[in-house]
């Protein structure tokens, strides 16, 4: 039985750090893992434009440096996609490496998308240009017409959203982001490349019974929302698979207790501190230790553009399961980190 792995230094192609109090109580979780991480822009008021993202990084990085944790953590950036979002400053921001895509929410779609697109045709110019240029398009693939039940919206999106902009602009690179179906995973396989797929350690590790059965579970309830076993089961073959399209983005979305267990709680999990914890338990039940690296250090990187880290880190498996993260403290609350449900036997070294 393998007990000791060592990777690539991992990357994070999902993430959300929030800003001031919170960002810096989050950040060491997340450098002292991961090298690379695609910060998502919905702040209030959302990361806009290059100048909005030049802004936030350096806050990022100033967070890192005062987190005292040393490493080679880099925040690369991402511009929320409005109905004013300005072509050329996309494309000057690409340019220089300061963003590394371009995220796509449908208004309304999650926390903090009300400045979210409602239509397709009235981002068509920024996306012209992104493919001319090409910039990859990250998607949170969910339709938020109110009809459509919560549990079909990732499908719908697909159907109704995705394909259709894959035809007019087959040239655009999209990462459909946080998968939770089969129906993602299809998307991914039909996109002739052209189109990834990241999938979260919590959607890999729980299905809706989890959250709503013998009691609501707050600290599980994100969106897109957890799905039926069947479709948990078709991430996990899709993240172990070896498959190049598919890769690691976590999601990591820290809420303060009193916002998440409360009788409009919000959406998010925060997993950063036990991340590679909770896939290599995944890949280890499905046999797959071998395809792990792949998975968090090497697909994601091609696809974005970047060589794979030289930096390593190591996973040891233990007789003793880690224990459950401590809750990250906030001035006037706390932030509780995921639990699996399961014992977690392999501990980063
Ligand atoms: C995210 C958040 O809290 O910012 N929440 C979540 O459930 N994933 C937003 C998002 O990525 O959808
Ligand atoms: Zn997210």
């Amino acid at each position: 039985m393998t007990t000791r792995l060592t990777l690539a230094r991992p990357d994070d192609w999902h993430l959300h750090l929030r800003d001031g109090a919170t960002l810096e109580s989050v950040v060491a979780a997340s450098a002292r893992d991961f090298h690379r991480c695609l910060i998502m822009p919905n702040l209030v008021p959302p990361v806009v434009t290059s100048t909005d993202a030049q802004a936030y990084k350096e806050r990022i990085l100033a967070a890192v440096a005062r987190s005292g944790v040393d490493s080679d953590f880099t925040p690369m950036m991402t511009l929320y996609l409005t109905e004013s979002t300005n072509p050329s400053d996309v494309v000057d921001a690409a340019a220089t490496g300061l963003i590394q895509a371009v995220k796509l929410y449908p208004a309304g779609a999650t926390t903090n998308s009300d400045s979210g697109v409602t239509s397709m045709d009235r981002v068509m110019p920024v996306l012209e240009a992104m493919a001319a240029n090409d910039i990859v398009l990250c998607v949170h693939g969910e339709v938020t017409t109110p009809e459509v039940d919560i549990f079909d919206r990732e499908a719908r999106f697909i159907e109704t959203v995705l394909h259709p902009l894959r035809q007019r602009l087959p040239e655009l690179r999209v990462t459909l982001e946080h998968i939770t179906t089969a129906d993602g995973v299809q998307a991914v396989r039909d996109g002739d490349g052209q189109v990834a797929g990241s999938i979260t350690p919590h959607h890999l590790m729980i299905n809706r019974n989890h959250m709503l059965v013998g009691g609501i579970r707050p600290h599980y309830y994100c969106l897109p929302i957890v799905k039926r076993e069947a479709h948990r089961q078709a991430l996990v073959q899709a993240a172990t698979s070896g498959e190049a399209r598919f890769f690691l983005g976590t999601d990591s979305a820290p809420h303060a207790r009193g916002a998440k267990e409360s009788a409009c709680g919000c959406a998010g999990v925060f997993n950063a501190p036990n991340t590679l914890s909770c896939v290599a338990t995944v890949f280890e039940q499905a046999e797959a230790l071998d395809k792990m690296e792949g998975f968090v250090s090497v697909h994601g990187a091609r696809w974005y553009g970047h060589e794979v880290s030289d930096a390593t880190i190591t996973l040891e498996r233990r007789e003793d399961a880690r224990s459950l993260d401590p809750c990250v403290a906030l001035e006037q609350d706390d932030i509780q980190p995921f639990d699996p449900g399961v014992p977690l036997y392999w501990h980063v070294v």
